[in-house]
C-alpha cells in the first residue's frame, strides 16, 4: 500500500505510523484518516505485527480536523461527511494503539490521541480541544471520550474554554500513561509497543476489547465480558504455554492459538 499523509515503519512486531502533513501541522483531512483506516484494517490480517505506535513527529502530533477542508462543507456537506466513519474503523482496530505524542494534539488531534488505548506524551505536549474558538465543539468523540477519561471539571475547562492543558496536566489527569522529554517520546511508545507485541495476541486482544467496555457499558454487563473472555481464553494454546513456561522456569513462546 502506497501512502500520501503517513509515513510507516515495522520492527520487532511494531508498526509505527507518522502522520506526514508537516506544511498542516498534520491536519487530519479526510484522505489521512481514510489512510489510516486502511492501514489498520490491513494490519488487522497482519499476524507479524502486534501493536501499532501512532505518532506525529518531533514537533507537533496533529492540529485538528483540516480547517481548511471543514471550511466548504455546509450542514449536508457535514451529514455526508466520509470522515466519521474512518474514525469508527480507526476506534474497530482490534490491537493496541499506543499515541506518542509531542507538541499540538488539539481538537481531532487529541481526539485520535483518545482513540489510542495508551499515550506517551513529551512534556512539550500540549492537549486541547479548541474547537468553539471556530463555533463548533469536538465532532469525533470528544465531549464523550474527555470527560469519562478526565472527568467533569476539567473537560468542561477545556471544550468549555478552548483552552490546552500540557503534558503534566494530562499526566494527572489520566489522559497519558507517561511522560518523557520529547526526544525519547517515539522510543519509549515503540519499546512499550514491542513489550506487547511479544505477549499471547488473543489475550491482548481480549484484555482491549474487555477494558474499553469499561467506557460504555454497566459493571455487570463488563464483568460478563470479561468472565466469558477469560473463560474462552482457557481454550488458547497460549494458556497452556504461558502456565507451563512458569512451571518449567522459561520464557513463553507465544504463537497466537
Ligand atoms: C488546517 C492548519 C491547522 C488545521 C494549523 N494549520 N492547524 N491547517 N487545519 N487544523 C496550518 C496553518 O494554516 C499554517 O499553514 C500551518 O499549519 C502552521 O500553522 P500556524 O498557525 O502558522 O502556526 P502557529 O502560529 O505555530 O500555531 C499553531 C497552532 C495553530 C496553535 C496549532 O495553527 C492553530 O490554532 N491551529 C488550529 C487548531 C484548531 O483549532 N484545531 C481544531 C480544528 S477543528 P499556512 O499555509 O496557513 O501557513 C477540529 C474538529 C474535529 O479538530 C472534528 C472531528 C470530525
Amino acid at each position: 500500500m502506497t501512502f500520501e499523509t503517513i509515513k510507516t515503519s515495522s520492527a520487532k512486531g511494531v508498526l509505527t505510523v507518522t502522520l506526514n502533513r508537516p506544511e498542516a501541522f498534520n491536519a487530519l483531512n479526510t484522505l489521512l484518516l481514510k489512510e489510516l483506516a486502511d492501514l489498520l484494517e490491513q494490519v488487522e490480517q497482519d499476524h507479524e505485527i502486534g501493536a501499532v505506535v501512532v505518532t506525529g513527529g518531533a514537533k507537533v502530533f496533529a492540529a485538528g480536523a483540516d480547517i481548511k477542508e471543514m471550511a466548504a462543507l455546509d450542514a449536508v456537506g457535514v451529514m455526508n461527511d466520509a470522515r466519521p466513519k474512518h474514525w469508527r474503523r480507526i476506534y474497530q482496530f482490534s490491537k493496541p494503539l499506543i499515541a506518542a505524542v509531542n507538541g499540538y494534539a488539539l481538537g481531532g488531534g487529541c481526539e485520535l490521541v483518545m482513540h489510542c488505548d495508551i499515550v506517551i506524551a513529551g512534556d512539550n505536549a500540549l492537549f486541547g480541544q479548541p474547537e468553539i474558538n471556530l463555533g463548533i465543539i469536538p465532532g469525533a468523540g470528544g465531549t464523550q471520550r474527555l470527560i469519562r477519561t478526565v472527568g467533569k471539571p476539567l473537560a468542561m475547562k477545556m471544550v468549555l474554554s478552548g483552552e490546552m492543558i500540557d503534558a503534566k496536566t494530562a499526566l494527572s489527569a489520566g489522559l497519558v500513561a507517561e511522560v518523557t522529554i520529547p526526544e525519547k517520546t517515539i522510543e519509549r511508545a515503540t519499546e512499550l509497543a514491542q513489550t506487547i507485541a511479544r505477549k499471547p495476541p488473543i489475550a491482548v486482544r481480549l484484555a482491549k476489547e474487555a477494558l474499553l467496555k469499561a467506557f460504555e457499558t454497566d459493571l455487570e454487563s463488563g464483568l460478563n465480558l470479561e468472565r466469558k473472555s477469560f473463560t474462552l481464553l482457557a481454550a488458547t494454546e497460549d494458556r497452556q504455554e504461558g502456565i507451563a513456561a512458569f512451571m518449567e522456569k522459561r520464557k513463553p513462546n507465544f504463537k497466537g492459538c
